[in-house]
């Protein structure tokens, strides 16, 4: 009998690992949300070099579930068995100590339940060059923002990303950023009011006054006032494109606010901006940023397709230089980039001045 050649040289018959992870990557992301939802990875944090039979017990799986998960977390690096143990491998080990473990929790979170839906209208919105996945969302409201404010589950699961991702962001604010000529700060689209607070918190001399729609002012006001500062932070109520921005600031912030739109409405927010501010005010402009040439970063490249398939008109983490142009046109003459270097996010500043 002859034996039958592979036709495929050794190199050739095996796809290459990273390449596996792009092709099936929905899938990496289902095994981490999966750890991290049934508490595998909270388990070998707190028990390292739990036995299986402990892991059976304690996340209430059955054999083939949990064969399907260790194959899952371990092929990706993300658990590993010593002996008869499960650890979980460094990276992830890393995550805990270095404070982190929160912030990855809440970003599976919005992935797994406000990302997900609409990312299957991505190729779409890039041919149509707009958010076609918002049709994935219940109700007819104009950004995802608006829409998952109809729906009380939703919208906690998103404002818990938001919030923890800005309460991380925040330190990069406070950090880096210059309030010596502030003192009275409009914020942007503000959210929440976590970076209204930790502005104030930082700088007692300041008030700072947050814009946002109906559902998410009753929010804001409500964590201001767990904060104690609502004779400093005030929520008010209005449209960022539609009424004019109330007078009486020196500084106004835009903090994870830009990448939603496409840049000719980016030029409508700072040019509201610009009309109010006094010669000498401030615009802050506290983001994730690309590179200009657009070569990475990763975590910028990854995060883009919810801002062009789903959250406002179509944007995306716009390279820095898209901002400092958009600047200049509406007017401002001085602009700064400040790189926040020891973030694990690739955010920074640009401060431009009127
Ligand atoms: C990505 S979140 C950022 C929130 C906050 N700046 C932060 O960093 O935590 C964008 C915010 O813009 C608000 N927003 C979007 N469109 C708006 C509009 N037309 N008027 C007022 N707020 C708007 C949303 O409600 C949402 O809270």
């Amino acid at each position: 009998m002859t034996e039958v050649q592979n036709p495929f040289t050794p190199h050739e018959s095996v796809v290459p690992d990273a390449l596996t992870t792009v092709l099936l990557g929905h899938n990496a992301f289902q095994f981490m949300r999966a750890g991290v939802e049934l508490g595998l990875f909270d388990l070998l944090e707190r028990s390292p070099g739990a036995s299986r039979q402990q892991l059976l017990d304690e996340l209430g799986l059955q054999e083939r579930a949990l064969d399907i998960l260790v194959l899952g977390v371990s092929s990706l690096k993300l658990v590993e068995r010593r002996g008869e143990g499960y650890f979980n491998t460094q990276s992830v080990a890393d995550l805990f100590t270095g404070g982190h473990w929160e912030l990855v929790k809440a970003v599976v979170g919005f992935e797994a339940y406000v990302t997900y839906p609409g990312l299957v209208d991505f190729t779409e919105s890039l041919r149509d060059n707009t958010n076609v996945g918002l049709r994935r969302y219940p109700g007819d409201g104009a950004t995802v923002y608006h829409r998952l404010s109809e729906d009380p589950e939703l919208l906690q699961v998103f404002y818990h990303f938001m919030g923890t991702w800005s309460a991380v962001a925040s330190k990069h604010l406070i950090n880096y950023g210059d309030f010596s000529t502030s003192r009275r700060i409009l914020d942007v689209g503000g959210g929440d009011a976590t970076m209204a607070i930790a502005v104030a918190k930082a700088h007692p001399e300041v008030e700072v006054t947050v814009l946002e729609i109906p559902k998410v002012v009753e929010l804001a006001r409500k964590r201001v006032e767990e904060a104690g500062l609502s004779d400093r932070v005030k929520v008010v109520e209005g449209d960022i494109f539609e009424d004019a921005y109330p007078e009486g600031y020196d500084t106004v912030m835009f903090v994870h606010q830009l990448q939603i739109w496409p840049q000719d409405r980016i030029r409508v927010l700072l040019g509201h901006a610009h009309a109010v501010l006094p010669d000498g005010g401030r615009v802050m402009i506290l983001n994730s940023m690309s590179e200009d040439g657009y070569d990475g970063p990763l975590m910028a490249a990854l995060a883009s397709p919810f801002f062009a398939a789903v959250a406002g008109e179509g944007g995306m983490l716009y390279a820095w230089e898209k901002y400092e142009e958009s600047l200049k046109e509406v007017g401002f003459d001085s602009v700064l980039r400040t790189r926040c270097t020891d973030a694990i996010t690739p955010h920074g500043i640009i401060t431009a001045t009127k």
